[in-house]
C-alpha cells in the first residue's frame, strides 16, 4: 500500500495572460482583467504530492526537509516575487496560466525525485481556482 505526503509552499508572482497571436480586443474579451498590460499578482499556494511506499527503515515516504529544500531551490527561487512573463525563461513565450505553471513546476521537480515515486502538483491561484497536474 502506498502513502501520499504533501508539502505546501507559497509564492507571490505577477503575470499577464494573453495570446500574442490575438488582437488586444480578442485577448481582452477572453482573458478580461488578466490581460492587463501592466500585469497583476497572485498569492500562489503550491502543494507538491509525493506518493510511494513508506521506507521501513525511516518510517518516511520521503524526508520532508529534503522535499521542502528541493521545492525552494528548483521552484521558489525562480518564481517567488517575480514577474512570470518578464523575469522567467519558462514563461517568456508560454502563457503563465495556473495550468501551465503547474506543469512547469512538475517538470522542474520530476527529475530530482526518484522514478519509484508518483508526483503531482496542485497549484492554487486563488482560494477558489486551483489546478492539478498531472491528472488522469
Ligand atoms: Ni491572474
Amino acid at each position: 500500500m502506498k502513502t501520499a505526503v504533501y508539502r505546501k509552499e507559497h509564492f507571490n508572482a505577477a503575470h499577464r495572460l494573453y495570446n500574442p497571436n490575438w488582437s488586444f480586443e480578442e485577448n481582452e474579451a477572453y482573458f478580461g482583467k488578466c490581460n492587463n498590460p501592466n500585469f497583476h499578482g497572485h498569492n500562489y499556494e503550491l502543494i507538491v504530492k509525493v506518493i510511494g511506499e513508506t521506507d521501513p527503515a525511516t518510517g518516511y515516504v520521503v524526508d520532508m526537509k529534503w522535499l521542502s529544500k528541493l521545492i525552494k531551490e528548483k521552484v521558489l527561487v525562480k518564481f517567488d516575487h517575480k514577474n512570470l512573463n518578464l523575469d522567467t525563461e519558462e514563461f517568456a513565450t508560454l502563457n503563465p496560466t495556473a495550468e501551465n505553471i503547474a506543469r512547469i513546476i512538475w517538470e522542474l521537480l520530476r527529475s530530482d525525485i526518484d522514478a519509484k515515486y508518483d508526483l503531482k502538483v496542485l497549484l492554487y491561484e486563488t482560494d477558489r481556482n486551483y489546478v492539478e497536474y498531472p491528472c488522469e
